[in-house]
């Protein structure tokens, strides 16, 4: 028979099958009983995710290797790790997947900011992602816009996400997964949550929803610089950021304060895009500047970043029983979506 040390030691060597780590690392030995008279060793161990395929392949490792050791007979439960050690690990949940919150995956959050509403920084972050979709790219988009959220709509969907166990699984559409507050409203009701409640329902969104193994992941933040946006900033480990203005000098200079909050939190700027920056006739080819001029260059300037794009006033081809706000690959804005994909590509 094995003391209870001899048991330990063999035990702290065997590998957590989710964590990948031992469990002396992990501290999955939990309790190790050994009962000479009755020639019988009874063991707890903790382990990231529970009733699992690999929980049983576990259970048979650790019964050969202390039968194999002299121990005529074993007995055997599981628990699960406490939460504080599967964040340290970098998973929560035990599912066994880093979150996205814990900085440990390959995942890219890009950040579509503004000074204030109806510029267009959800237009911009869905066109965007449905462009990275089209170059390859695993994308998911956050419609972290709790207050004004759009996502769901202005990409034609009208599905809710389902559930696989007790995870969510996003709502797919033009080769993207999102996650919004619209989805768990009824009928376009305003959102009435505020404070810790809405903080917890934003950080579920990453930690919760069965995110595919995603290139990028696009936020469309809240407009401005108010809670809501910095709560965001504060919750994802690092993003680069791009920032959505019209070419008025006013709106520019709004968007600056929303440009410098990101780097003051550690999120630099990847670039500006310009949107509304004219309008061209079809007729004449003639371009007229609507909404001014000039805003989009003085913010690049001021935030010491590129203008990426100036994208004209226009709207997608009307299509039947639908009024999304994805531009048709066929359109030539897409084009211009195309290009501030690559550049994203490039630079992030
Ligand atoms: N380049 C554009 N040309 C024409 N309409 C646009 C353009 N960009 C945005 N819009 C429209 O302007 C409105 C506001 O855009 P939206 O993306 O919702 O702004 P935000 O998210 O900043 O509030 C929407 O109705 C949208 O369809
Ligand atoms: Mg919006």
């Amino acid at each position: 028979m094995l003391t209870k040390e001899e048991v330990i030691e063999r035990l702290n060597e065997v590998k957590d099958p989710f964590l990948h780590k031992t469990l002396e690392e992990t501290g999955g030995v939990v309790e190790v009983l050994v009962k000479e008279e009755k020639q019988h060793v009874s063991v707890k161990i903790a382990i990231a995710k529970l009733n699992t395929a690999e929980q049983m392949q576990l259970q048979q490792e650790i019964v050969n290797i202390l039968k194999q050791a002299g121990v005529p007979t074993v007995g055997l439960r599981f628990t699960q790790l406490p939460e504080e050690v599967l964040q340290k690990f970098g998973t929560e949940n035990g599912n066994g997947k880093a979150t996205l919150l814990s900085g440990k995956t390959k995942t890219k959050f890009l950040a579509i900011a503004s000074g204030k509403g109806g510029v267009g920084k959800s237009t911009v972050t869905v066109n965007t992602a449905v462009a990275l979709a089209r170059l390859g790219k695993k994308v998911g988009i956050i419609d972290a816009d709790i207050y004004g959220f759009s996502v769901p709509d202005m990409m034609g969907v009208t599905n809710r996400p389902t559930l696989k166990g007790n995870r969510i699984v996003p709502v797919k559409r033009h080769g993207v997964q999102m996650i919004s507050m619209g989805f768990f409203v009824e009928d376009n009701s305003p959102v009435v949550w505020r404070g810790p409640r809405l903080g917890k329902m934003l950080k579920s969104f990453f930690t919760e929803v069965e995110w595919d193994d995603l290139d990028y992941l696009l936020l469309d933040l809240p407009p401005g610089t108010g809670d809501m946006a910095l709560s965001v900033h504060n919750l994802i480990p690092s993003s680069k950021e791009l920032i959505v203005t019209t070419p008025h000098p006013t709106a520019a200079f709004v968007a600056a304060r929303a440009g410098q909050m990101a780097i003051n939190t550690n999120h630099g700027v990847i670039g500006v895009i310009e949107n509304m920056a004219y309008f061209e006739s079809k007729v004449t080819g003639e371009r007229e500047y609507v909404f001014g001029q000039g805003g989009g260059e003085k913010l690049a300037e001021e935030l010491d970043t590129a203008l990426i794009a100036q994208l004209p006033l226009a709207q997608p081809y009307k299509e039947e029983n639908s009024h999304a706000s994805i531009y048709q690959e066929d359109h030539p804005l897409s084009n211009a979506y195309q290009e501030i994909a690559s550049y994203v590509i490039k630079n992030f």
